[in-house]
C-alpha cells in the first residue's frame, strides 16, 4: 500500500451500540465469505463494542462448539493481517442454534438463548435478525419470528428489532410487492433493511459527493454537454455452485435489477435537499421512474441476450454454461446482457445510457464512464487533421480500479501545437493509502446505527421490478422464442458477444474500458 497523501481530517467511522445479530442461514456460504469477516473486522476495530454476540441459526447439525470453529476458520480465511489474541474475544461471543426454519420450537428456543445473551451482554435487548438464507425461506422466517414474538412491528422502536435481508428480494414485481406486504405486517418499513452490496462500496458512495459537493461537473451534468453514460459490470467468474440459483434468474434479475440500476440512479439523480435516507432514497426512485419503459423494445439494437460457451479465462478452461451442474441442457438464461436506455426527464432526454453485464468474461471490472460532447467547434482544426479531438471522459472505478479518472486532451511538449488526450486518475488507495472497507462492513455498522441511506426503500425495489417485470414476461411469454429474443452466445474469455459492440457502433460509439 502506497504511503497516504491526504492530509485532511480523519473520518471517524460511526459506532455501534450494545446489540445482537441473529444469522439465519448461518452455516451458509454468505455467512462465512461476507458476514462473519465483516463482524470481525467491526469488532476488533470497536466500531462494535463488547456488548456484542452473534447467534447463528441453521438447519445442519451444529453446536457451539463446531460453529466457533466455523467461525473461526471464516476469519482465517476472510481477514488479512489477524493480530494474535485478537480472535477469541469475537468467537466467545458466537452461539449457535440447530433448527428447521418453519418449526415453532426453533424460535421458542431463539427467544430464549437471545434473551440469556442478552442479560450476559448487557445488549439491552437491540436485536439485528440477519436473514441471509435462500429467498424461499425469507417469508416463513419473518412470519415465525412475528408469531412468536421475536419481533414487532413499531417505528422508532426502543430497543430496536431490525431484519437485514439479501437479495433476491422478489423474482418479478408481484413476488417483491408479495413480500413487501408480507414483511410490512410484521415489521415496519423503517425495521426493514434490504441489502445491494453495491451501495457499501465506497467507490459507488463517492458518485453522491463528486456530484454533489463539487461545482463543476454538476454544471455541465445533462444533455447538453454529456453525449451518453456506459455501465459496465464485467465479471471473470462463470455462475458455478450457484448454477441452480442463477439458471432460474438470469443475469438481468441478478445484476440489473439492483446494482446496475442502483448505479444508474446515482449518476443521473438530482439533488436532495440534505442527505437524508428517505430523501435520498426518493430521488433515487424518480430516476426509475422516468426511464423509458422497456415495452415494445427492439432485439439486438436495444437490449440484447448473450451466454457463455466453453473458453478459458486466465488460461483456466470454463465448461459452457450449458454444462455447468445445475443448468439445464437446453437452458436459454442470459450470462450476458446489454441495453440502451433512456430517461425520460429534462435532465437527460435523448442522453443514452449504454448498461452491459456479463459473466465469464475477459476482464472483471465495473465502471461507468461518462462520455461528454465534442467540442463545438475546434480552432484546432488545421493542426490536428491525423488525431481528431476526442470529447472529454470521467470515470468512476467502481472495482478493481477504484477511483476517478478524467481524459482530457493535452498539449504534447514540442514546438508544434500536437494535441492528444491523456488522463488525469484519482486512485483511492495511492491516495488515502488504505484499503477500503468492506461493503458488508459498512452496510452491517449502518444498519447497528439506523441508517437506511445505503439500502432498498419499498418504492425503490417495486419501481425497479416495474421496470424489468415487462421484459422478463416478454421473454417468458415468446417461451425464449430463439427468432424474436435472439440469445448470442460467446466464448468464456472473450469481452461478449460481437452483437453487444454492434449495439453500440450502429449509433456510431464504442464501448469504453479504461
Ligand atoms: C451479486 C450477484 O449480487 O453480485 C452475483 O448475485 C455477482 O452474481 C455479484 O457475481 C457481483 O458482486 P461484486 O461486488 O463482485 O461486483
Amino acid at each position: 500500500m502506497e504511503k497516504s497523501q491526504y492530509s485532511g481530517p480523519v473520518c471517524e467511522f460511526e459506532t455501534a451500540g450494545p446489540c445482537g445479530i441473529v444469522i439465519f442461514g448461518a452455516s451458509g456460504d454468505l455467512t462465512s465469505r461476507k458476514l462473519i469477516p465483516a463482524l470481525f473486522e467491526l469488532y476488533v476495530r470497536r466500531r462494535i463494542p463488547d456488548n456484542f454476540f452473534i447467534a447463528g441459526v441453521a438447519r445442519s447439525a451444529l453446536d457451539t462448539e463446531t460453529f466457533r470453529e466455523v467461525v473461526e476458520n471464516a476469519v482465517d480465511r476472510g481477514v488479512r493481517n489477524i493480530k494474535p489474541g485478537q480472535k477469541q474475544g469475537f468467537i466467545k461471543r458466537c452461539y449457535y442454534l440447530s433448527g428447521q426454519y418453519d418449526d415453532d420450537s426453533t424460535y421458542r428456543e431463539l427467544k430464549d438463548l437471545t434473551g440469556t445473551l442478552a442479560g450476559k451482554y448487557e445488549t439491552g435487548g437491540n436485536i439485528i435478525f440477519n436473514i441471509a438464507t435462500p429467498p424461499n425461506l425469507y417469508k416463513v422466517i419473518v412470519s415465525k419470528l412475528g408469531t412468536n414474538s421475536l419481533v414487532e412491528k413499531g417505528q422508532n422502536k426502543d430497543p430496536f428489532q431490525r431484519i437485514i435481508v439479501e437479495k433476491p428480494f422478489g423474482t418479478d414485481l408481484e413476488t417483491a410487492q408479495d413480500l413487501n406486504s408480507f414483511f410490512l405486517e410484521h415489521l415496519s418499513e423503517d425495521q426493514i433493511y434490504r441489502i445491494d452490496h453495491y451501495l457499501g462500496k465506497d467507490t459507488v458512495q463517492n458518485i453522491l459527493a463528486f456530484r454533489f459537493a463539487n461545482l463543476i461537473f454538476e454544471n455541465v451534468w445533462n444533455r447538453n454537454y454529456i453525449d451518453h453514460v456506459q455501465i459496465t459490470v464485467s465479471e471473470k467468474l462463470g455462475v458455478g455452485h450457484r448454477a441452480g440459483y442463477f439458471d432460474q434468474a438470469g443475469l438481468v434479475r441478478d445484476m440489473l435489477q439492483n446494482h446496475m440500476l442502483q448505479l444508474l440512479s446515482l449518476v443521473a439523480m438530482e439533488a436532495p435537499a440534505k442527505f437524508d435516507a428517505e430523501l435520498i432514497r426518493d430521488e433515487k426512485v424518480k430516476v426509475m421512474r422516468a426511464i423509458r419503459p422497456f415495452t415494445g423494445v427492439s432485439y439486438p439494437s436495444t437490449i440484447l441476450r448473450g451466454q457463455y460457451k466453453e473458453g478459458e479465462v486466465e488460461g483456466e478452461k470454463i465448461s459452457a454454461y450449458r454444462k455447468e451442474q445445475g443448468v439445464k441442457k437446453n437452458s436459454s438464461t442470459e450470462t450476458y446482457f446489454a441495453a440502451k436506455l433512456f430517461i425520460d426527464n429534462s435532465r437527460w432526454e435523448g442522453v443514452p445510457f449504454y448498461l452491459r453485464a456479463g459473466k465469464a468474461l475477459k476482464e472483471k471490472k465495473t465502471q461507468i464512464s461518462v462520455i461528454f460532447k465534442e467540442v463545438p467547434h475546434s480552432m484546432f482544426v488545421d493542426d490536428i487533421k491525423e488525431n481528431p479531438l476526442e470529447p472529454n471522459v470521467l470515470t468512476f472505478g467502481i472495482q478493481p480500479q477504484q477511483g476517478v479518472f478524467l481524459k482530457y486532451q493535452a498539449k504534447v511538449p514540442g514546438s508544434k501545437m500536437c494535441i492528444y488526450p491523456l488522463q488525469m486518475n484519482f486512485n483511492y488507495a495511492d491516495y488515502y493509502g488504505v484499503e477500503l472497507s468492506d461493503d458488508y462492513e459498512t452496510l452491517l455498522l449502518d444498519c447497528m446505527v439506523g441508517d437506511q441511506t445505503l439500502f432498498w426503500s419499498k418504492k425503490g425495489i417495486e419501481k425497479s421490478w416495474a421496470l424489468i417485470t415487462p421484459l422478463l414476461q416478454e421473454w417468458e411469454k415468446s417461451n425464449y422464442d430463439n427468432k424474436k429474443v435472439k440469445l448470442f452466445f460467446y466464448k468464456a474469455g472473450s469481452t461478449g458477444p460481437r452483437e453487444a459492440d454492434r449495439m453500440i457502433e450502429n449509433d456510431n460509439r464504442k464501448w469504453i474500458l479504461s
